[in-house]
């Protein structure tokens, strides 16, 4: 479910720039240094010509919609723990999300957790460290606007937490 869907909200200010994929180019939060904000790219941000081809070709809008979607649902379950904690979607279509602190190399809790991703809840497609972080001193998955298989979000809804 749905907890927090900001309509109506001023701009947010941008802070300096932490990071960037092939989607979101990621800012910190002026007001909160605890948080970060994920804008979906658009062709202004693109320098090359695959990058302009990527943005033109794929809505960036939608995988903040589809992170959005996923911290809903495993919220309050035993996978809550896994992933990087989402605080609101904002009318602009800007995810704010908890700032994680991003490792320089794999270790073995993270490719744990990828391995058990990958199984329990099917997400092939997670990608390499840069999308992993520690958040309270746990790895978690800090990149994860993807669609989620039916069976998956069965599974999730199985092990709510409190569920017997
Ligand atoms: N919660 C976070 N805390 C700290 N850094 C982050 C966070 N989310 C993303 N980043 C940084 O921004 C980069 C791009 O974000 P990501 O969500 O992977 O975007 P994309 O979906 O476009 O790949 C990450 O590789 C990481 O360096
Ligand atoms: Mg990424």
């Amino acid at each position: 479910m749905v907890t927090e869907f900001r309509h109506e909200r001023p701009p947010m200010p941008l802070g300096k720039v932490i990071g960037s994929g092939a989607s979101r180019i990621v800012h910190e939060c002026v007001q909160d240094p605890s948080l970060v904000i994920k804008v979906p790219k658009t062709l202004e941000h693109a320098g090359t010509k695959s990058e302009r081809d990527y943005i033109q070709n794929y809505d960036t809008q939608s995988v903040n919609y589809l992170e959005w979607t996923i911290w809903n649902a495993v919220k309050d379950t035993k996978y809550e723990k896994d992933f990087c904690p989402c605080i609101c979607l904002t009318a602009e279509g800007y995810l704010v999300m908890k700032r994680a602190e991003v490792p320089l190399c794999e270790s073995g809790d993270i490719k744990s957790l990828r391995r058990r991703l990958r199984h329990e809840l099917c997400m092939a497609d997670i990608g390499g460290t840069r999308n992993f972080g520690l958040y309270n001193e746990r790895p978690v998955l800090i990149d994860y606007g993807i669609h989620l298989n039916k069976t998956a979000l069965m599974h999730i809804k199985n092990h709510t937490k409190g569920k017997r």
